[in-house]
């Protein structure tokens, strides 16, 4: 199989002519709207809600306050055996968990209808006492391996690591702060409920329509049959949309009671308290080293927030006690419960913050023992996986580091901080960091059609969020069989094709494309063609007979209990495996070069140019591949000089919560991003060798920015974002 052919984004002239559909632009006739209003206190009981003024607005067709638990019951939390981002769905009782939540949902002939109604609706509540910030009076703070005992969680504990931190020559330590983030997709979250009779149909732009699916029907009470989820496109969904939202219930209930097709687009505001984002977090890592930068002990400790309602899970140590031979570690999580909705996955969501802190770190230790930040990278690395005591499956982080330094001149680097300036007092810094990412994979099953006119189709778990997955199946398929890719139709994201698999965790490609793998020889053994190489497939389809030659095929992590998985992937529960497999553990990884320039009078930093080069094993779809790492170095630039979600303590809820005030990265912001990748097929992992790369591209560009800033300013900073009047306070 070859994958050197760089097919172009197959979606991406339908995508810039405005002609690809999402969820929320399905139109059906009679279709009605609905908007909701929000609670303006941040925790307590309502009391009564007033909507006479919304119900006398003409056109204004239904209005819900509550929905009684027999006719909506809780999705459950995803994290917790159900379908929700949280367990909590509104509208269901009179307790207010947190500042906009919904209190009525609105349906009318229009959009405009509907929210002007909804902006009338008034409310009388009981306020309590919140706390809705990591370090406020009345945050709850658990041992996470003590609230949820599951192996998964536990502490991550390696021989004695206070002892070996005591006994070493060098010590470090380090107290990061990471402020809640929410990303803020272009495709807003939304969908259309419409009822066929007894079915209800939701088109959403989803990274989960089994989830969907089947935790809509447990709300309703339902054969999870009788409901289906398109989403043939989703505008971004970075881990916001994984999972159920607690509008669908509401709408599906709306839909019903008014026998009409209804939409709910939320509102951007409305984005960032009813749904998912990052949370905060504060960490602490001591590093103990000998004199030669060699690393002898970590000790890792890291409280993250969540909500009072969900013990939303911290995994931040399955990847820092990875990243180093280090023999001696200990990590502890712990959980801080606050009056928030609940928080969730955040593209690289805990590895991208606690690789910042780890590098930050390893940074230190370079400095403390006059090695170079490279080469100490490069004298610490393990081809053995510390924890486990297994070999990784593949791991060219020593490679990447080599590439990266070389192609980004690192070898001109006067180490000496504040040493490199430009001609008008610039301050030019340089960092470097890895990152990891685990190689999870989930159960698919992909379903192949070739017909007589030599076209395939091909259905498979997967969600295409704009991470290239369709390109990569039919760039399979396309080379495998020796085809024209436009022969290939890719259905992905559609419960009536295919059981569909929540798809994030940098496991959709590696899980999609086993499977569809597999579907190929099974295809092939159908039509009586050889195991490989280019076939003709008109030819070979007409000589059985036949219009039309069907073959299937599932796939699931090694090691994985067959009807284990394959029954959670029916019922639309998590069900992957990985980073740790029989016999061997997998991750993908990556450098990050970075260079800043500080200017000198106003403190603005800028990036002029990062390189990064990812170990991802072998690449799937090369131009698709390249646009994702440069989106997560673009991401990873936002997250380290941008983006912070602000909370006034006294009232709950997020302040910044536009586009406007809770500043991205835009292309002003953003220059040279130098993109290579090792491209070494995985021997080990699957059949067709292909690790995660979505999310492992923005692991550790915040700490190579970091150290970049500290080689300009010879200032460590501890919070992120970075921003100005940090440095300005810092000269
Ligand atoms: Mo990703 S944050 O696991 O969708």
């Amino acid at each position: 199989m070859s994958m050197s052919t760089a097919l172009q984004r197959v979606d991406a002239r339908a995508k810039v002519t405005g002609t690809l559909r999402y969820g929320a632009d399905r139109a059906p006739d009679g279709l009605a709207y609905a908007a909701f209003a929000v609670a303006t206190i941040s925790k307590g009981r309502v009391v009564s809600v007033d909507t006479d003024a919304a119900e006398s607005v003409p056109g204004v067709n239904l209005i819900i306050t509550r929905i009684e638990p027999d006719e909506l019951k809780s999705p459950g939390f995803i994290m917790g055996g159900g379908y929700g981002f949280q367990s909590l769905q509104p509208l269901t009782s009179d307790h207010i968990a947190y500042r906009g939540q919904p209190i009525a949902l609105v349906v009318a002939d229009t959009l405009s209808i509907a929210t002007e109604a909804a902006g009338l609706i008034t409310a009388t509540y009981e306020p309590e006492q919140a706390a809705t910030t990591i370090d406020a009076d009345g945050a709850e703070t658990v041992v996470q391996s003590q609230a949820i005992p599951i192996p998964m969680l536990a502490d991550t504990v390696v021989g004695d690591a206070g002892a070996a931190f005591a006994a070493a020559p060098v010590q470090v330590e380090v107290e990061i702060h990471g402020p809640a983030q929410h990303p803020v997709p272009m495709e807003l979250i939304s969908s259309v409920a419409e009822w066929n009779g007894d079915t209800l149909v939701v088109h959403e732009g989803t990274q989960n329509s089994s989830a969907i699916q089947n935790g809509v029907a447990q709300q309703l009470g339902m054969d999870p049959g009788r409901v289906q989820v398109i989403s043939p496109s989703v505008g971004g969904g970075f881990g916001q949309k994984n999972s159920l939202q607690p509008h669908i219930g509401p709408l599906a209930v709306a839909a019903r009671r008014l026998g009409r097709p209804v939409k709910l687009m939320l509102t951007r505001p409305q984005t960032f308290h009813q749904s998912s984002f990052r949370p905060a977090s504060r960490q602490r890592v001591r590093l103990g080293a000998d004199t030669s930068g060699r690393l002898l002990a970590a000790i890792h400790e890291i409280d993250q927030q969540t909500s009072r309602h969900d013990l939303f899970p911290a995994l931040y140590t399955e990847v820092s006690a990875r990243l180093y031979g280090i023999r001696d570690f200990r990590g502890q999580q712990r959980l801080v419960r606050t009056d928030v909705q609940t928080p969730g996955y955040m593209r690289a969501p805990f590895e991208h913050i606690s690789v910042f802190a780890m590098e930050s770190a390893v940074d230190e230790v370079a400095y403390a023992t006059g090695q170079d930040p490279v080469a100490i990278r490069l004298a610490n690395d393990t081809m053995t996986d510390p924890v486990t005591g297994l070999p990784f499956s593949s791991r060219y982080v020593s490679e990447c580091l080599r590439r990266g330094a070389q192609r980004f001149g690192w070898a001109d680097r006067n180490p000496e901080p504040r040493s490199m300036r430009g001609s008008d007092g610039t301050l030019i810094g340089w960092g470097v960091a890895i990152g990891a990412y685990p190689g999870s994979t989930a159960p698919a099953i992909a379903k192949l059609s070739a017909d007589t006119a030599g076209t395939v189709s091909v259905a498979v778990a997967g969600h295409e969020m704009g991470q290239g997955i369709r390109t990569a199946i039919t760039s399979l398929v396309a080379n495998d069989l020796g085809i024209d890719p436009a022969a290939v139709q890719v259905s992905v994201g559609d419960t009536r094709s295919a059981p569909q698999h929540l798809t994030a965790g940098s496991w959709g490609t590696a899980t999609a494309l086993p499977a569809v793998h597999a579907a190929l020889r099974e295809l092939r053994a159908r039509l009586g063609l050889p195991h490989t190489g280019p076939v003709d497939l008109r030819a070979a389809v007409a000589a059985t007979g036949t219009d039309r030659v069907d073959a299937e095929a599932t796939t699931m992590a090694q090691g994985q209990p067959a009807d284990v998985a394959v029954d959670r992937l029916r019922r639309g529960l998590p069900a992957m495996a990985g980073p740790e497999y029989p016999g061997f553990v997998t991750f993908s990884y990556i450098a990050h070069f970075a260079e800043v320039r500080v200017e000198p009078t106003t403190c603005r930093i800028r990036v002029p140019r990062v390189v990064s080069v990812a170990d991802c094993g072998r690449v799937a779809s090369p131009i698709t591949a390249a646009s994702q790492v440069r989106g997560g170095v673009i991401w990873g630039i936002g997250a380290t000089l941008r983006e912070e979600s602000l909370v006034d303590a006294r009232y709950g809820g997020f302040l910044n919560s536009t586009m406007e005030e809770y500043p991205v990265a835009v292309n002003a912001d953003i220059h040279e991003i130098d993109v290579d990748f090792i491209d070494q097929p995985d021997p080990v992992i699957n059949p067709v060798g292909v690790k995660g790369l979505g999310e492992v591209a923005m692991v550790g560009v915040s700490a190579a920015i970091g150290n970049a800033i500290f080689h300009a300013t010879g200032t460590r900073f501890r919070r992120l974002p970075i921003r100005i009047e940090d440095v300005l306070a810092s000269l």
